[in-house]
């Protein structure tokens, strides 16, 4: 259901940020619910991802990428990816109720 939400919105042409991509961001949050839990909802070892603010999660990401902060896993999971993905995927959870 909420896929057909989210392409309905994306039909009618409500903005979105210009280049948000949901399904793209959509399969990218994939590799985080490994430990974050399923749509960032964690069970209580990692942190919560659902609900977080765009603007601080990805700068959170993006400090991690470029070694402004380090943790125990992070700042290795996320070299993986591109800016624009980790802004993709900061988009899509801050977009997931908690
Ligand atoms: C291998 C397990 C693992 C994966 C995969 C993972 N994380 Fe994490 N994440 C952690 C852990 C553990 C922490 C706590 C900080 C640390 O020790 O690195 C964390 C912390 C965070 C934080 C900081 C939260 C806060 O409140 O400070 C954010 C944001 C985050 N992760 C986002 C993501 C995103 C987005 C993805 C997918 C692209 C992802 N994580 C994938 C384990 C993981």
């Amino acid at each position: 259901m909420k896929k057909i939400a989210l392409a309905l919105v994306c039909l009618c042409g409500i903005s979105f940020a210009a280049d948000y991509d949901p399904v793209k961001a959509e399969m990218l949050s994939l590799s985080c619910a490994s430990c974050h839990g399923t749509d960032g909802k964690s069970n209580g070892i990692t942190p919560t991802l659902a609900g977080m603010g765009k603007t601080s999660m990805n700068k959170i990401l993006l400090d991690f990428k470029y070694g402004r902060q380090t943790g125990t896993m992070m700042q290795k999971h996320v070299k993986g990816f591109s800016d624009e993905e980790l802004e993709q995927v900061s988009y899509y959870f801050s977009k997931v109720k908690r």
